[in-house]
């Protein structure tokens, strides 16, 4: 008798094999019972026929409850009526434990609640798919990545410096110097592109972001590619076939999950190259004109970021992702090299996912001039001291460089779909809240 996982079963068809894992649920009829047993790869029913089993697994099975551990060895069958589905005609049963009264029943549960017992809820089968998907998402990252000439490149979580600004940062104590969790490997990166040409990092990232939104976190995952000699043109080519592949393989690979979540998958069809590329000037006009339609609330003020409503409104007058470049200079980061067009306007892009989800990546191309970069610093009210190194990049064979971040949660919230950022990674942090 093989041990077996649920995820290959249909190659087990007609040999007995052994389970280890949960029951999930369970339900009885008669001289019959109907456990349903998951494994982490998978779930089966079971069927345990009272005429066909020992009297002590017929009541083992009866004494079982929801989350109990156990293994369970029994034949597969192919089930009579619906080709592709498999049963386990259950022959016996160890019982690892029976579980306390479960917290989380198939009845309704508040999200406070659900939250508060995420350790358990991570076992539900919506927690499943949604994390299914996003191994998959970093999956399709690496490959993509790795298939492409790009380099890995950790940098460092413990930093002396900001580089998304001063307001969102953690701070730690550095023995006798203070320190802040990073909150983007971008600066370090720069350095590495100068040595490897291409490259990446992908990590944690760390943002003390005083407001409760559906789409922050205060630790979320960034994979941030780094481009030396690439424009803000490139950047942009590389963005839309970044994100198309990464779709594109999660439907191949993930659409049972998918499925199972509700999502409309014909809306993620659509995200291919080319992506719509439009300025900041256009998106302003766009947001102007929504809200003389009635179709936007508050008025956009020119000059300023955008806020949620303004990305949702703009992104949901394309079928894929929209891409927003040219932005008031005011209103991004320190490093972004200005338009030489129009100085007044910063050489970023900002990736907007449709159907309301807004930024996903967030990125530019970065500055070349050491002196410019200087007085950005000073402007910025930055330490010079602790940017020193970064300065110095600038004078040892300065160059042309683009890159962005992507947030991981932010990608798997769009793909499946769903209302809150909280349920895209196993044990979200945010604001208040730091429990499980
Ligand atoms: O636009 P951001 O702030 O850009 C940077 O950090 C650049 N240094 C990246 C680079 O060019 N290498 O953040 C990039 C992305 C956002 O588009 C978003 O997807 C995600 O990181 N992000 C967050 N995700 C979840 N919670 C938050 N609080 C996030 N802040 C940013
Ligand atoms: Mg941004």
């Amino acid at each position: 008798m093989s041990e077996t996982h649920i995820s290959d079963i249909a190659s087990h068809s007609g040999q007995d094999i052994t389970i280890k894992g949960w029951l999930y649920n369970i339900r009885s009829s008669g001289k019959l019972m109907f456990p349903e047993i998951r494994d982490g790869s998978g779930i089966i029913q079971g069927v345990v026929s009272k005429k066909d089993v020992d009297e002590r697994v017929w009541n083992d099975f009866q004494r079982l409850t929801q989350e109990s551990s156990i293994i369970v060895r029994g034949k597969v069958r192919e089930h009579p009526k619906r080709p592709g589905v498999f049963e386990l005609d259950v022959a016996d049963v160890d019982i690892i434990q029976i579980a306390e009264p479960y917290p989380i029943t198939p009845k309704e549960h508040g999200i406070e609640f659900l939250m508060e017992h995420r350790h358990l809820w991570l076992r539900s089968q919506r927690s499943y798919a949604i994390l299914k998907v996003r191994a998959e998402v970093v999956r399709a990252i690496h490959d993509y990545l790795d298939s492409n000439g790009f380099v890995l490149m950790e940098t460092p979580i413990l930093t002396p410096a900001a580089c998304e600004g001063t307001t969102t940062l953690f701070e730690v104590d550095y023995f006798d110097e203070k320190a802040f969790l990073t909150q983007s490997g971008q600066l370090y990166n720069e350095a590495t592109a100068a040595a490897f040409g291409r490259v990446y990092t992908f990590g944690p990232a760390f943002r003390a972001e005083k407001s409760k939104t559906r789409r922050h976190l205060t630790e979320f995952w960034m994979v941030e590619p780094e481009i030396a000699y690439m424009d803000l043109d490139g950047l942009m080519t590389l963005s839309e076939n970044f994100l198309s592949y990464i779709v594109q393989r999660v439907i191949e690979k993930r659409a049972v999950e998918l499925e199972s979540l509700g999502r409309d998958i014909t809306k993620l069809e659509s995200v291919k190259p080319p992506f719509p590329r439009i300025t900041y000037d256009e998106a302003a006009k766009m947001l102007d004109e929504g809200h003389k339609k009635g179709e936007l609330e508050n008025a956009f003020e020119y000059g300023s970021d955008f806020g949620s409503p303004d990305e949702t409104y703009v992104s949901s007058q394309f079928d894929r992702p929209v891409m927003v470049h040219r932005y008031p200079a005011q209103v991004k980061a320190f490093y972004m090299e200005p338009d030489p067009e129009d100085a007044t306007k910063a050489l970023g892009v900002d990736v907007l996912a449709p159907e309301g989800n807004g930024e996903i990546i967030g990125g530019g191309q970065r500055m070349v001039s050491h002196d410019l970069l200087v007085q950005r610093i000073h402007e910025h009210n930055l330490p010079m001291d602790a940017f020193e190194w970064y300065v110095d990049l600038r004078k040892y064979g300065t160059y042309p460089h683009s890159g962005f971040g992507m947030g991981v949660e932010r990608c798997v919230r769009w793909i499946c779909g769903i209302e809150h950022i909280r349920e895209t990674v196993p044990f979200p942090r945010m604001l208040h809240s730091i429990r499980p």
